[in-house]
This record gives C-alpha cells, structure tokens and sequence, in this order.
C-alpha cells in the first residue's frame, strides 16, 4: 500500500502545481446542475492525476467527478480534483485535491492536498492517518461545549433546507461555534488533525468524502451517518467527529424533540 500513497502523493503534487498556476487563467466555467460548477481546470488536473496514476497501474479503474467511472476491477481510484471549486472559481484560498484507492469497495489509501498551505494529509488503512510525514489524531474534547464544528449547506438541493437546519439547531446551541469553509475534504482532513472537532453535511459524493473518511477513522476519529449508520457512502448525510463529540452530536440529533 505504501506504493499506492506515493503515486496518490505524486499526482496530487502535480495536479496542486498544476491548478495553482492556472488559477489565473480559468477559460471555462460551465454549471453541471443548480450551484454545481465546473472549470476547465479541473477537468485538466483530473487528467492530469487519471494520467500519473495509471502510468503506474494501467489496469486500474477511476472513478473521478469530472470524468465519471473508467475501467473495471478491484482496484478503483476515486478523485475530486479540485474539492472546493466554488471558492477557487471566487479565489477563495481554501480547496484541495482528493484522491483515494480503494480495493473491492473499501478505501485503503487517501491524500488530501491543499497545495496553497502546502499541507498535505495521507491515510494509510490500519497504518495511521499523518500530516505533512507527521501522525496526527483527532481532538479530545469531552462533548460539545468547547467544540468546534464544520457543516456545508444543502446549496445543491434547497428542498434540504427544514431538514438541515433541524439538525443544525439541535447542534449548533451546544457547541462553540460552527464553520462552512466550502471543502468537505478539508473540513475532515481537519477533524483528523483535531483541529475541528466534528463536521456533518447532507448529499455529499464519494469523491468528496472517500480520502477524508479515511483519514478520520485512522486519526481516530468516527464516522457514519447523521443517524449512526456506519454505512455512509450509501447515506445522503455524512458524521464526523472525535469519538466524545461524535456520541453527543449523533445523541442531540437523534433526540425527539
Ligand atoms: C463541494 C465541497 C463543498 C461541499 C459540497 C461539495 P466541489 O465539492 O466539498 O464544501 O459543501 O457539497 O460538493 O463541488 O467543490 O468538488
Ligand atoms: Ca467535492
Ligand atoms: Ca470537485
């Protein structure tokens, strides 16, 4: 696996270099649905990624959220190439590449890299999750009230709106405070690094979520859906947090009014 996490580190390397020295030069922005757009460069660095990766691997499959699923077999890499295109398209400075390997179905590998910090976190199943070469774990703070938590709108799907903010109004009174910084793979990647304490969002997609789960489970951290269920990626709604603040977010939320 080690040889996955430096391809996967490679490519996300090259496609940050990349992305960073196009940002100036964006050609295209073209809307895939309501709120939901696309540059060329992002279609390019997945390319770019897709092309370093099966360089080393030809018989592997992609799944990729501009390009959709190539190829078939065990070994599926599941890429976001820019996870935050919104604020980059707005020069923003906070998005980052996603790139997972998974081996049938489970992930084994993730990077996250946000190329404009020059941070990145990997993932290793059963090996840890790590900043910048260094272990990290998720926080320790006991239940909600010194917690900071993440949460990204339903911009996507407006009709989410009574049932986001149910949830979020059973939150957000009982911990500190709460950020919407616009990149899912970033708002994890940073409950594994204990520097946010949980994070919960609606309708998310594996590229999004794929790396950053990882990098919670081997922080530490626990992850499921806004109801417990442990099976997420077949969810609309992903739970993250350090395993004292994720039993009291799942208890608030699931508590009848
Ligand atoms: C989006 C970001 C955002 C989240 C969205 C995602 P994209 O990814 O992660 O934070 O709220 O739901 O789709 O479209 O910029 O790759
Ligand atoms: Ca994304
Ligand atoms: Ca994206």
């Amino acid at each position: 696996m080690q040889a996955f996490l430096t391809i996967a580190v490679r490519a996300a390397r090259k496609a940050g270099d990349y992305v960073i020295r196009e940002s100036d030069k964006i050609r295209s922005v073209q809307s895939k649905s309501q709120n939901d757009y696309v540059t060329n460069v992002d279609q390019a660095a997945e390319s770019l990624i897709i092309d370093t990766i099966s360089h080393s691997y030809p018989n592997h499959a992609f799944l990729g959220e501009e390009s959709g699923k190539t190829g078939d077999g065990d070994y599926q890499w599941i890429i976001d190439p820019i996870d935050g295109t919104t604020n980059f398209i707005r020069k923003v400075p906070h998005w980052a590449i996603s790139i997972a390997c998974q081996y049938k179905g489970k992930t084994e590998v993730g990077v996250v890299y946000d190329p404009i910090r020059e941070e990145l976190f990997t993932a290793v199943k059963g090996r840890g999750a790590q900043f910048n070469g260094k272990r990290i774990r998720v926080s320790n703070t006991n239940g909600l009230e010194h917690a900071l938590l993440a949460t990204g709108f339903p911009f996507r799907n407006k009709q989410k709106l009574m049932e986001y903010m149910q949830v979020f109004s059973k939150l957000f009174p009982h911990c500190a405070d709460m950020r919407r910084a616009g990149s899912a793979a970033l708002d994890l990647a940073y409950v594994a690094a204990g520097r946010i304490d949980g994070f919960w969002e609606f309708g998310l997609n594996e590229w999004d979520t794929a790396t950053g789960a990882l990098l919670v489970k081997e922080a530490g951290g626990m992850v499921s859906d806004i109801s417990g269920n442990p099976n997420y990626a077949s969810s609309d709604s992903i739970l993250a947090a350090n395993p004292k603040a994720f039993k009291t977010m799942l208890q608030l939320i699931n508590q009848k009014e």
